[in-house]
């Protein structure tokens, strides 16, 4: 069996510090072989930085996935060419520095961890079905795949879980940072969950001071965001796998605080 935790979006320092504080725990309480987490909102105001990145991997974490905010600072540009295991969307134009995906050597395995980014309400893009299903058919690819499908609208993350069920592990959406109670194994064995949540401050909005956003609405003006304080949470998913035949047989949806 093969235990396999992915974390919803991490905010900011006050995110990333929580993280810390939660995740050794959890890893050996789940026995977990592989951590997979979104950070593209590891840095404060957004993307991600050479210290927001070594923060995560400290703390434990293996794969890093971002989406539309992968690029949103200049000086991480050269850290997703340096960093294998730092990932940007795949369906990106090719130009873009950095890869869309990586495989993990675990000895006994080997995990591919791919990133795709939504088309719907977010800008345009490649087709992510498309660049999943040439992705799958490289020559010698790892048994065990999992996904994030970093998008926004529900129904196309809902229909990328059935596109690829049976072809990877497990999918598990993010970018919404609110967690859907809807994980499962869907019907050819891959473990699902539309999004596996956030991990930062519980009373905010997408981890921003409500009074904030709230302002934003109501005058339509350009606000600068400044993170929520008070309790967090570590929103994600831990899907379990046969090593031998890459299927999913547990998806537990969990969230710490
Ligand atoms: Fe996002």
């Amino acid at each position: 069996m093969v235990n396999i935790l992915c974390i919803g979006d991490v905010v900011g320092t006050v995110g990333c510090q929580f993280l810390r504080e939660k995740l050794p725990g959890l890893k050996r309480l789940k026995g977990l072989d592989l951590v997979i987490c979104n950070g593209e909102n590891s840095a404060d105001g957004n993307g991600v930085t050479r210290s927001s990145i070594q923060h995560l991997f400290d703390s434990g974490v293996d794969v890093i996935t971002t989406g539309n905010h992968s690029f949103r600072r200049r000086e991480s540009y050269d850290l997703y060419e340096e960093v294998p295991t730092l990932l940007r969307p795949a369906n990106l134009p090719p130009a873009a520095p950095g890869k869309g995906m990586c495989v993990v050597d675990m000895g006994r395995v080997q995990v591919a961890v791919i990133n795709l980014i939504g088309t719907l309400y977010l800008e345009s893009q490649r087709c992510p079905f498309e660049t999943l299903e040439s992705l799958l058919k490289a020559p010698d690819f790892p048994r065990l795949c999992v996904v994030d499908f970093h998008a926004e609208a529900t129904g196309e993350k809902r229909a990328m879980g059935f596109f690829a069920d049976g072809k990877v592990t497990a999918l598990f959406g993010t970018h919404t940072h609110v967690q859907t109670a809807d994980e499962c194994i869907l019907p050819h064995s891959t473990g699902y969950i539309t999004d596996a949540g956030m991990t930062g401050p519980i009373h905010s909005v997408l981890g921003v001071k409500p009074e904030i956003s709230i302002q934003k609405f109501v005058t339509k003006m350009p606000t600068r965001f400044e993170l929520a304080k008070g309790p967090c949470r570590m929103d994600c998913a831990l899907f379990s796998a046969d090593e031998k035949t890459g299927l999913c047989l547990e998806a537990e949806r969990l969230s710490i605080v």
